[in-house]
């Protein structure tokens, strides 16, 4: 746009200016670290936590079924509104036969969070005979659940970490009580919820 200097419009001069400024942002966008920024269950979570189903029981190995899941809030605060935020529900998954559900350990379990790597719907386990997979409604990304991994739709056409999904360790007692381990939300541990986790094969 070529405007009169001094008169409030943008200049051609400072119009090249900004495109230069414009320029050098781009250039660095890829070196930032995203995922710092993101909100991710507040806090510092120093013990384990319970598996508390949506009826308020906890997971136990010997009840929860082959191939099911259900929502679980974690880290879960006293106040309803919070534990309504995206960014602290988590996909409790127990495998397909297939995969390794059967174990009475807690290898059969898998815990990852809802919050899709692409534009941040919420995705769920579909445990139906040919699906067995995580899928998001909003575009159709589609999870691994024995890994978290997107193998289908935009999420997986994201370079790591943003292709995989943050992950909850799990442990259980001697009652067959499953537990959440104290988390380390890094790319490099646990993963950002929203962003994204490294997968070591
Ligand atoms: Fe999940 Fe786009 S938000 S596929």
């Amino acid at each position: 746009m070529v405007a009169i200097e001094g008169s409030g419009k943008v200049s051609r001069r400072d119009f090249l200016k900004l495109l230069a400024a414009a320029g050098t942002v781009l250039t660095f966008v890829p070196f930032v670290d995203w995922g710092k920024f993101l909100p991710n269950p507040a806090g510092k979570v120093a013990s384990r936590a319970k598996v508390e189903l949506p009826d308020g029981t906890q997971a136990n190995v010997k009840t929860f079924q082959v191939n099911s899941s259900q929502a679980v809030i974690y880290p879960k605060t006293n106040d309803p509104t919070l534990n309504k935020e995206s960014f602290r529900i988590w996909q409790f998954i127990r495998l397909p036969e297939e995969l390794g559900g059967t174990k009475n350990d807690v290898s059969a379990f898998r815990m990852y969070s809802m919050v899709c790597l692409h534009l941040w719907c919420l995705w769920k386990y579909w445990p139906d005979p040919g699906r067995k997979r995580g899928e998001c409604p909003c575009h159709g990304s589609m999870y691994d659940p024995l890994t978290g991994k997107a193998f289908a739709g935009p999420a997986s056409l994201q370079a790591p970490p943003s292709n995989v999904l943050a992950r909850l360790d799990l442990e259980t007692d001697s009652d067959g009580n499953i537990w959440i381990k104290p988390p380390n939300f890094s790319p490099d541990a646990n993963g950002v919820v929203g962003f994204g986790r490294f997968l070591k094969e």
